[in-house]
């Protein structure tokens, strides 16, 4: 299981000393929440702030944006070579065109799923995406609580990859914690994005840690 604290609930006047911490304390990588006021109702920041959070961190970028132009905010985050940069699927006409783009520009891509967007909708795109980002709280904000229908549909999901052979990692993002983490593994998620939970707690390794124990 790999970890991927959001620093969407770290503290922003503290910025630098949180990535190291962060780092230091076991994340695989740091999860970045990019919002543009349009597609969710929160602003958080641009390419100036992640180019900065990049130069603190040891460890790889996982970009997620939750935006109206996936391909616009493409563009201001490729060239800070992530590893992952994942978009919605509700907002993008073209999803294969995008997916082609960003893996050309040497980043591997990921497709996001809206709580209640059903997985069906990836059957002919599973093959083409590193990643598929399962929404685990409606996107915008940290520190909500986990949807519980998000459990089966993570089997699911599991179910078309081996099915179809697909080489694509499983990411839940939403009110991931100490106490579901266990079943979430369990359906078949590969990593957990977790903010309020690691970022609330005292400490950040203890935190990480009982998001990666195995079960
Ligand atoms: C929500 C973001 C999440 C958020 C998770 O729109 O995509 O990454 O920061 O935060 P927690 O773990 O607090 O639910
Ligand atoms: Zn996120």
């Amino acid at each position: 299981m790999y970890v991927a604290p959001s620093i969407l609930s770290a503290d922003f006047g503290n910025l630098r000393a949180e990535i190291e911490a962060i780092c230091e304390a076991g994340a695989d990588l740091i999860h970045v929440d990019v919002m543009d006021g349009h597609f969710v109702p929160n602003i958080t920041i641009g390419p100036v702030v992640v180019n900065a959070v990049a130069k603190a961190a040891t460890k790889p970028l996982d970009i997620h944006l939750m935006v109206e132009n996936n391909t616009f905010f493409a563009d201001l985050f490729l060239p800070l070579k992530p590893k992952f940069l994942t978009f919605h699927i509700e907002e993008e006409k073209h999803p294969l065109r995008l997916i082609d783009y960003i893996r050309k520009n040497g980043v591997s891509p990921g497709i996001v799923l809206n709580p209640h967007t059903p997985v069906s909708i990836l059957e002919y795109i599973i093959n083409e995406v590193d990643m598929v980002l399962l929404m685990s709280v409606n996107p915008g904000f940290g520190g909500q609580s986990f949807i519980p229908s998000v459990l089966p549909k993570i089997r699911a999901l599991r179910e078309m990859i081996d099915s179809k052979n697909a080489k694509c990692l499983i990411e839940v993002d939403g009110g991931v914690n100490g106490l579901n983490a266990s079943d979430l593994e369990e359906a078949g998620a590969d990593i957990l994005v977790a903010g309020n939970y690691i970022f609330s707690s005292n400490s950040y390794k203890t935190a990480i840690e009982s998001l990666k124990l195995e079960f």
